[in-house]
């Protein structure tokens, strides 16, 4: 069981002096025992870098990585007692599933006797239910079977730290969506403290306990799914995370006696200031809306504007649908339940209540106010917008 805890690191490829690559940029990051990190970005963004320090396949230029508080930048990786999946996934071709998986305990340095090791590999096969295989080759294997074997291989040593890196990438969607249910359900039944990278933002959103959002090295936020959604620090979290996008539109803002007024075009509407936590100090914001908070006909809340759109393209997504629109403020994009009747070449009306709006200062792009979960929705709203 490890608290893993990055402190100030920083990576530098090439001379820092000179004209070297920050790939990961002064990170600090404290991960709980047994919890579950998701580091979540665009490609380049540092995230590979980031777990390779942590594996110790890498060195940091800079601060330190410490288990149970004890630095280890110094310590080789094969001491670190971590265990890596990658998206390729490194099986010795010409050993059967049974010995890929024994591989690891039959070391020279564990004292396990054969019978132990084997019974021990029968376990994890059970676990992840390719008892039936060990006794196959990789090559008959197909790509999903290959993927349980690699991860069986990760966990058989009961290492101190999981990291896996994008290992669900070269997997087909719906294998992609049962297999990252497996590896959530399979950590925390072992409990062991994990980091996991992923470009994808949904995979982040199902999986993570904590996600921490990278931009060109540097740490945007570090919170729960829930809390990244709602309330993303910066107009980057924001559009990274949730899909489909949100609708930013410019406005500005003006100060009532307990309200604030935003103007956005041609419309209006008030915003109770017991809905945002800090004062609002700037006159020109970014509006934010997700698509999932546009609602339609009867549905539509009273007290946010009414936005009048020409309906361009009607998605279906089983039973709602992702109505993409022309307005007066610019494009539009609403999901909706009701969408039956609903044709491209319509004039359709969506609302926003207040508190499900944000607000972004428009020149630091910093959140003002975020997305409140309010009784107005029914149930829970953590998973709302995630399932594209
Ligand atoms: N060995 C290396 N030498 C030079 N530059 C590197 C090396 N590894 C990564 N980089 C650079 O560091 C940045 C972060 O890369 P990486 O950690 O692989 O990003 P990610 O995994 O988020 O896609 C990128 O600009 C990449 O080109
Ligand atoms: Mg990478």
């Amino acid at each position: 069981m490890t608290r893993l805890e990055l402190d100030s690191v920083t990576k530098v490829f090439g001379d820092p002096d000179q004209d070297g690559v920050v790939a990961v940029d002064d990170l600090s990051i404290d991960v709980p025992d047994g919890d579950f990190l998701v580091l979540l970005g665009p490609s380049g963004c540092g995230k590979t870098t980031t777990l390779r320090m942590i594996g110790g396949l890498e060195n940091p230029t800079d601060g330190e990585v410490k288990f149970d508080g004890t630095v280890v930048n110094d310590i080789k990786a094969r001491n670190r007692d971590v265990a890596m999946v990658f998206q390729d996934f490194a099986l010795y071709p010409h050993m059967t599933v049974g010995e890929n998986l024994g591989f690891g305990l039959r070391r020279e340095d564990n004292d396990m006797s054969d019978e132990q090791i084997e019974t021990r590999v029968t376990e994890v096969a059970e676990m992840l239910e390719i008892e039936e295989l060990v006794n196959n080759k990789p090559a008959q294997l197909s790509g999903g079977q290959k993927q349980r074997v690699a991860l069986g291989r990760a966990i058989i040593r009961e290492p101190r730290l999981f990291l896996f890196d994008e290992p669900l990438a070269n997997l087909d969607a719906s294998l992609r969506k049962t297999m990252r249910t497996e590896i959530d359900e399979l950590q925390s039944e072992v409990g062991i403290t994990s980091a996991y990278v992923t470009h994808n933002q949904e995979e982040a959103l199902t999986i993570a306990d904590r996600i921490a959002i990278l931009d060109e090295g540097q740490l945007q936020q570090l919170g729960t799914p829930d809390e990244v959604f709602n309330e993303p620090a910066n107009l980057f979290v924001a559009q990274f995370v949730g899909s489909p996008d949100m609708n930013l539109f410019d406005g500005t803002v003006s100060e009532r006696d307990d309200a604030y007024r935003i103007e956005m075009d041609a419309v209006d509407f008030e915003i109770p200031k017991r809905l945002v936590d800090a004062e609002i100090e700037t006159d020109d914001v970014l509006v934010g809306f997700r698509p999932q908070d546009l609602y339609q006909g009867a549905n539509r809340p009273r007290d946010g504007p009414d936005i009048e759109a020409d309906v361009r393209v009607v998605e279906p997504v089983g039973t709602e649908a992702i109505v993409h629109g022309s307005s007066f403020l610019g494009d539009v994009t609403a999901k909706v339940g009701d969408f039956h009747g609903i044709g491209s070449g319509d004039q359709l009306t969506v609302s926003i209540a207040p508190e499900h709006v944000y607000l972004f200062d428009a020149t630091t792009e910093e959140l003002l106010k975020g997305r409140l979960v309010t009784e107005r929705e029914e149930g829970a709203v953590s998973t709302d917008g995630v399932e594209a």
